[in-house]
């Protein structure tokens, strides 16, 4: 077996896109598994710029298949966008499959999470707005619409049928117009017929790859900390970013995980509300936006930054059962002196063991700073640890000594080029194939 997941090791945004494209170079299958288009993935190659929000990153490698899988939800009019989108940047793509088990989400469910974000008041979350949150409260009301049942149009009209009804029911409770039935029927009919040839059970194509030893890269979105389950609640997405969730959205058991890679940033960075123990509202905060081009690729807004949480960061190692670092973003740092870590947390005044386990305790938090070196010049055209300097390669040994997991990839720029292996060996699988 050769499998590899790749997540979010922090609260989203780590560059994930462009390690899934790098890696995905040498994989069989690419399979994403949870979030829809709250995701924004970038890749830049051979001079263009792809933004990806449901394809899985693998799409641009011909030979890849590239599987959207049952931990999704999926817009379907975003879906066949972004399909169109890509080919007109490349026309040759890796063939593509859409898990029967997705859950599909509809124009009530972005209504819906507006209005819901609305209500909340200055309590909201934050979200993308995408219906991300009502799209998979319905997959946990039993009440939503799956792919499989989206591409039988008799199937599709009884299902939409009655989930409108108690659509239309809660929107007139926030003022809303119904929404039309036949008009939603008949656009989406539409989407669905030019997805059918795509939708198939996926979870069998996963497990024959996985058992058949290709290479099956697992795709994470978002990050560890805004994991429904394990983030900072309620200042979380709805799905499970977490390497766990790689099981639950692909049809795969945990024994057939060989290695994990969680992408950091060599800074930290969160969008939307709640907590961020290490945030800097200050003119540093600024320049590493500034300098990291810190804005969000779905919607636009600036990303909150701060310095690089290793308290979090440890956590999200164990959590996810790491097997290695891709550390991501060092370049953007370059020109700073010195750099801030945060290494323990204290709370009412004594060193926490553990994590904060409220927003309250996580808003109450005091980072414990150490201070380390800074670098300057340019990092990007770095191929080998060697070719770093010094204070950059410390820096990445404090980090691995700190969380306790070995730095397997340095990214040093947005291109697929800018990359630096470590460690060959914790790339595919502890290298067993
Ligand atoms: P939702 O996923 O749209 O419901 O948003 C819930 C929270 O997750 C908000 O704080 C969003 O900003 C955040 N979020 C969702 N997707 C991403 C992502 O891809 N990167 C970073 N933050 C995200």
């Amino acid at each position: 077996m050769a499998t590899l997941v790749i997540i979010g090791a922090q609260w989203g945004d780590e560059a994930k896109g462009k390690m899934v494209d790098v890696l995905a170079d040498s994989a069989d299958v690419v399979v994403r598994y949870s979030g829809g288009n709250n995701a924004g993935h970038t890749v830049i190659t051979g001079g263009k710029t792809f933004k990806f929000q449901l394809l899985p990153a693998g799409i641009l490698h011909k030979d890849c298949i590239s599987i959207l899988g049952g931990g999704m939800a999926v817009c379907p009019k975003s879906l066949l966008d972004e399909i169109a989108a890509t080919r007109a940047q490349q026309p040759e793509l890796g063939q593509l499959m859409v898990s029967a088990s997705a859950h599909v989400v509809f124009p009530y469910h972005r209504l819906l999470d507006r209005l819901e974000e609305e209500a909340r008041g200055e309590n909201k979350i934050g979200t993308t707005t995408r219906g991300i949150g009502p799209a998979y409260t319905d997959k946990v009301q039993r009440i939503g619409i799956r792919m499989g049942e989206f591409v039988e149009p008799e199937v599709f009209r009884k299902r939409l049928g009655e989930v409108l009804a108690v659509k239309n029911r809660l929107l007139s409770m926030f003022g809303e117009n119904a929404i039309d039935f036949d008009s939603l029927y008949s656009e989406y009919s539409g989407y669905a017929a030019a997805l059918r040839p795509l939708v198939r059970e996926t979870d069998s194509v996963v497990q024959n790859a996985v058992y058949d030893g290709w290479k099956v890269m697992f795709e994470g979105a978002q990050g560890s900390f805004l994991d429904l389950d394990s983030g900072t609640y309620p200042y979380v997405t709805s799905s499970h970013p977490t390497a766990g969730g790689a099981c639950i959205g692909t049809g795969i058991g945990p024994r057939s995980i060989d290695g994990v890679l969680g992408v950091c940033k060599a800074y930290t960075t969160r969008v939307g509300e709640g907590p961020f123990p290490t945030e800097l509202l200050d003119e540093t905060g600024q320049l590493i936006r500034d300098q990291g081009q810190e804005y969000g690729t779905v919607t636009g807004r600036s990303r909150r930054c701060g310095w690089l949480d290793l308290v979090a960061l440890r956590y999200s190692a164990r959590l996810n059962s790491l097997s290695g670092l891709i550390v991501a973003k060092l370049d953007v740092l370059s020109g700073l002196p010195e750099l801030r870590v945060c290494t323990g947390y204290m709370l009412d005044g004594k060193v926490m063991d553990g994590l904060p386990t409220s927003v309250s305790e996580w808003n109450r938090v005091e980072p414990q700073y150490e201070t380390v070196a800074g670098w300057s010049g340019d990092l990007t055209t770095a191929r080998s640890l060697s070719d770093l300097p010094s204070s950059v390669r410390d820096y990445l040994d404090f980090i691995a000594a700190h969380v306790g997991i070995p730095v397997a990839i340095v990214s040093v720029g947005p291109d697929r080029d800018e990359t630096v292996v470590v460690r060959e060996d914790l790339v595919w699988g502890n290298g067993k194939n």
